[in-house]
Formats: structure tokens, C-alpha cells, sequence
């Protein structure tokens, strides 16, 4: 009877054991992060190596990690680099739940969508490297809350809307690239025009391409109602002048013929003979 219950409870004790040894050693966030990444993500040309449930569950021993394109430390994952792996489907939000990855580059695939403003619960994320992809809306103000952001690379995408003004905040930038896509509004002094040791400044080549941007160090706004109305007008005055012009022509050449026909009528009138 005793030596029945001493079994048991070393089993049951063992048991606990191991499932507390497995939780230590599989992140549930860092699981969950990748789990809904691999959903929103489609592989056609099969790059991701290893990317299956049982890697997901412990992507880390210690710094080393089996999985492509993860990078670890302390059992975390720190770097996921999947750069121009001809990747498509979208960015998920649940990366949010690597919470402790300081470098997220994603740069030169096919990703489109938006970019999730859940990105801000990655307060460690120094490097963020989107660029060259299909990702479309607004920038989200958000990402003002990753205090640490070094690198905030976006160009060549579809983006739309205004930078927001707060990204100007982020003082540790030191490469900052929008160039390429489909925002407009005001290039926000902050960014463009910061002062201090050790701010670099950003200069147009980080604006360019874009829709609608305006603003240092790209030239300032121009109006586009007031160059749709110079257009208008200069239609207007030169199809203005075209028809006076064109009158006065037909009323010149008008007045030629009558009065030649005038001479002709006279012409004749004298060759024919009275009646
Ligand atoms: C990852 O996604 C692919 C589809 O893109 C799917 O076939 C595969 O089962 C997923 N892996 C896991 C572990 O969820
Ligand atoms: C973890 O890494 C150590 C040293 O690199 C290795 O000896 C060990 O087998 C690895 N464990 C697993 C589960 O991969
Ligand atoms: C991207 O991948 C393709 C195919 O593997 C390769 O030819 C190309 O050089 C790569 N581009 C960059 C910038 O690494
Ligand atoms: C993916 O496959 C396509 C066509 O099969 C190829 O053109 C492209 O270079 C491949 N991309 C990479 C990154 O290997
Ligand atoms: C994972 O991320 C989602 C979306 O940001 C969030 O709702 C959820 O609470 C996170 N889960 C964990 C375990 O952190
Ligand atoms: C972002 O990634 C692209 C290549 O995919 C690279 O050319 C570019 O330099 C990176 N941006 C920064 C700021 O490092
Ligand atoms: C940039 O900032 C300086 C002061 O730091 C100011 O004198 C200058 O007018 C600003 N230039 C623009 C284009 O905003
Ligand atoms: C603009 O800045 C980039 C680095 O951010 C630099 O490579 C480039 O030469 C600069 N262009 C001009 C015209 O100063």
C-alpha cells in the first residue's frame, strides 16, 4: 500500500517535472509569434527550412536556432531577417509576441497589407527593414512607442497618408527611408530638420518619390488647386485669345473677299450690260 503511493507520487511528481521543464524551454510567446507569422505568410518557393510546429514550440537552444532566418539570444529569439525570399501574404500582428526581437527585416519580397501597428509592443525593436515589398496604408503613429528604433526603413512600398509627425520623437534614428511610395502631407520638421549632436539629418533622398510630400528638404508645397486653376486659366486666355485671334482672321479675310467681291461685283457689273 505505501510503496503503491510512493510510486505514485514520484510519477506524478515526475510528470510535473517534465511539464515544467517544457514550459521553460518552449516561449508560448515567441511560439504563438511564429505560428501566426508561418499563417500569414505564403512560401511558394519553399525558403523557410524548418519552419514546422515542433521548431515553433522551441525555436532557441540558448543562442543557436535551427530555424531559417531566426536569430537567438538568452533562449529568445532577438533577429528574424527573411529578406528576399520571394515571400507573400501579409505582415501578422501576432509578431508582437516576440517580444524581445530587437531586428525585424522583411525587406524585398512580395508582402502586401499593412503594417500592424501592434508592432509597438516590440520595445526592444531597433531595426525595421520593410522596404521594397507591396505593403499598403498609413504608417501607424504607433511605432513612436519602439523608443529604441535605429533603423526605420520603408521605401519602395505602397504606402499612403501622411509620415506622422511623432516619428520625429524617435531620437535614436539614424536611417530613415520613405523614399518611393504614395505618401503626402508635410515632411515633419523633427525629422527633417533635427538639431543636436549625433542627429543625423535625413535629406530628400529619404522623401523622394513619393505622391505628395512636401516640404524641407523637398521644396515646399505647391498648391495643387492653384496649379489646376494656372492650367485652367492658361487654357482658358490662350483658347481666349485663339478666338479673337481666329476672329479677327475671318473678319480681315471677311472683309478682303467682300470688298473683292465688291471690285468683282463692280467688275462685272461694269462689263455687263445695262438693261
Ligand atoms: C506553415 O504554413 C504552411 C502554409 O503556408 C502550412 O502548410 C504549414 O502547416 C504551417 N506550419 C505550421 C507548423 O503551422
Ligand atoms: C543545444 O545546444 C547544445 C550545445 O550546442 C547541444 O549540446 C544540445 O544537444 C542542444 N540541444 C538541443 C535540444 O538541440
Ligand atoms: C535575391 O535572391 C535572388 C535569388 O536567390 C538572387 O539572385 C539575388 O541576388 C538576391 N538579391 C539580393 C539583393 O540579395
Ligand atoms: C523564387 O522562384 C521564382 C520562380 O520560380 C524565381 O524567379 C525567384 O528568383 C525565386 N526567388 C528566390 C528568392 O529564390
Ligand atoms: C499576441 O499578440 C496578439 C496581437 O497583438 C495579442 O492580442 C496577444 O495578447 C498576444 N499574446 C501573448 C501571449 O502575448
Ligand atoms: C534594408 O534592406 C535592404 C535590402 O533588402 C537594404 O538594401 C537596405 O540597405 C536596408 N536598409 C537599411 C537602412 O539598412
Ligand atoms: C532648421 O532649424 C534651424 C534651427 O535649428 C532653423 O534656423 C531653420 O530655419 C530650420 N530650417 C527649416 C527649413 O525648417
Ligand atoms: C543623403 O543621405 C544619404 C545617407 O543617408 C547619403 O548616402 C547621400 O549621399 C546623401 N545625399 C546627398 C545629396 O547629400
Amino acid at each position: 500500500m505505501d510503496v503503491e503511493r510512493v510510486i505514485k507520487l514520484v510519477l506524478f511528481s515526475c510528470i510535473t517535472l517534465i511539464a515544467l521543464i517544457k514550459q521553460c524551454l518552449s516561449d508560448p510567446n515567441d511560439e504563438a509569434c511564429l505560428t501566426n507569422l508561418n499563417k500569414s505568410l505564403q512560401d511558394p518557393n519553399k525558403s523557410l527550412h524548418n519552419w514546422n510546429q515542433q521548431t515553433f514550440a522551441k525555436p532557441c537552444n540558448d543562442s543557436i536556432s535551427n530555424l531559417q532566418g531566426a536569430i537567438c539570444n538568452n533562449g529568445r529569439i532577438y533577429k528574424l531577417s527573411l529578406n528576399n525570399l520571394s515571400l507573400r501574404g501579409t505582415i501578422s500582428p501576432f509578431l508582437s509576441n516576440c517580444t524581445n526581437l530587437q531586428a525585424l527585416d522583411l525587406s524585398s519580397n512580395f508582402l502586401t497589407g499593412p503594417i500592424p501597428p501592434e508592432l509597438q509592443s516590440l520595445v526592444n525593436l531597433a531595426v525595421l527593414n520593410l522596404s521594397s515589398n507591396r505593403l499598403e496604408g498609413e504608417i501607424p503613429p504607433q511605432l513612436t512607442l519602439c523608443a529604441y528604433l535605429n533603423i526605420i526603413d520603408f521605401h519602395d512600398n505602397l504606402l499612403t497618408g501622411p509620415i506622422p509627425q511623432q516619428l520625429g520623437l524617435l531620437n535614436r534614428l539614424s536611417a530613415f527611408d520613405v523614399s518611393n511610395n504614395r505618401l503626402s502631407g508635410p515632411i515633419p520638421v523633427l525629422l527633417s530638420n533635427r538639431s543636436g549632436p549625433n542627429l543625423p539629418r535625413f535629406n530628400a533622398s529619404s522623401f523622394e518619390g513619393n505622391k505628395d510630400l512636401y516640404g524641407y528638404p523637398l521644396p515646399p508645397l505647391r498648391s495643387k488647386g492653384l496649379s489646376i486653376l494656372a492650367i485652367v486659366g492658361i487654357g482658358l486666355g490662350s483658347g481666349l485669345a485663339s478666338l479673337v485671334l481666329s476672329f479677327t482672321g475671318v473678319c480681315i479675310w471677311l472683309k478682303v473677299t467682300d470688298r473683292k467681291v465688291a471690285l468683282e461685283e463692280g467688275k462685272i457689273s461694269h462689263l455687263m450690260p445695262d438693261y
